[in-house]
């Protein structure tokens, strides 16, 4: 495995798989690996191409009271993930490699990036859709591979694709899940063990969205307000949101359809946690 830290090796190792007509598939990541990410580095090596994990924690996606101080790092723990995986490059930029000082191009996306996560994290997708860009240039893959844990940046993502004609096909795996349901995520490292017992209340809710639907309750008012009873249970939670939207273009629904989704994001603690459910 190939552990590479600059942006002009990681073009030239690209180029050099490019030339012997290897597929690059890459998995972006900010590191703090989990069994969520080894999920996303087995679906790229089914594609039967090179794989690429970037490890990077990219402050354009902070904002200045969030956590990009705090964020875990733990580098040599993800190499030996990504080695004991079969990664054939991780590429671990630093922030003077990816951004300039005085760096003023961004890329943004401007309907499905609006609401939700969006409201709530006003910098969080223009720095996702600006490091992603970035990351396809300098990684070049054929690939892309993202958690469906991240339902909406999986919607903004394939949206921007699509709009620049960026050559890369993305892939989206299911949310990993620890066996109480609690999804995979590196954040979890922050909750005390008290917290972390009450953290199930996220998929616990989306679960009562999901037996309400199948049962045949499709006012999206209705859906939101029992999950947002279920979130009240957990005296560590404090709900930010829970909300019924169209799967694709996350606008809010009043009816909802077969293949909506149902999308909450809630505090334990202080740790802020989001989960979903496609209905
Ligand atoms: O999902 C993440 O880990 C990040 O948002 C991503 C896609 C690696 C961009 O920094």
């Amino acid at each position: 495995m190939e552990l590479i830290r600059s942006v002009r090796s990681m073009q030239e190792a690209a180029l050099t798989v490019k030339r012997s007509a290897r597929r690059i598939a890459l998995v972006p990541t900010m590191g703090a690996l989990h069994e969520g990410h080894v999920a996303l580095i087995r679906a790229a090596q089914n594609r039967g191409a090179a794989v690429v994990v970037s490890i990077y924690v990219n402050p354009a996606q902070f904002a200045p009271h969030e956590d990009f101080k705090q964020y875990p790092r733990d580098l040599d723990g993800d190499l030996a993930v990504c080695r004991r995986e079969g990664v054939d490059v991780v590429f671990a930029p630093t922030d003077e490699e990816m951004y300039a000082t005085d760096a003023s191009t961004w890329v943004t996306e401007s309907l499905i990036a609006k609401r939700l996560e969006g409201e709530r994290r006003p910098h969080f997708f223009r720095g996702v859709c600006t490091v992603v860009s970035k990351l396809f240039l300098i990684c070049q893959p054929d690939v892309a591979v993202f958690g469906q844990k991240d339902y909406q940046q999986w919607k903004v993502i394939q949206r921007m694709v699509r709009d620049l004609n960026f050559p890369v096909e993305i892939i989206a795996v299911p949310t990993v899940r620890e066996p109480d349901g609690l999804a995979c995520s590196s954040r979890n490292r922050y909750l005390d063990p008290l917290e972390r017992a009450q953290a199930t209340v996220l998929y616990k809710a989306l679960l009562v969205a999901r037996d309400l639907f199948n049962q045949g309750e499709f006012n999206a008012h209705r859906l939101a307000s029992a999950m947002i009873r279920a979130i009240e249970l957990a005296p560590s939670a404090r709900l930010d949101y829970a909300e019924v939207a169209d799967g694709e273009t996350l606008m809010p629904r009043s009816e909802v359809r077969r293949g909506d989704v149902a999308l909450v994001a809630a505090y334990i603690g202080k740790t802020r946690l989001i989960d979903n459910l496609v209905l």
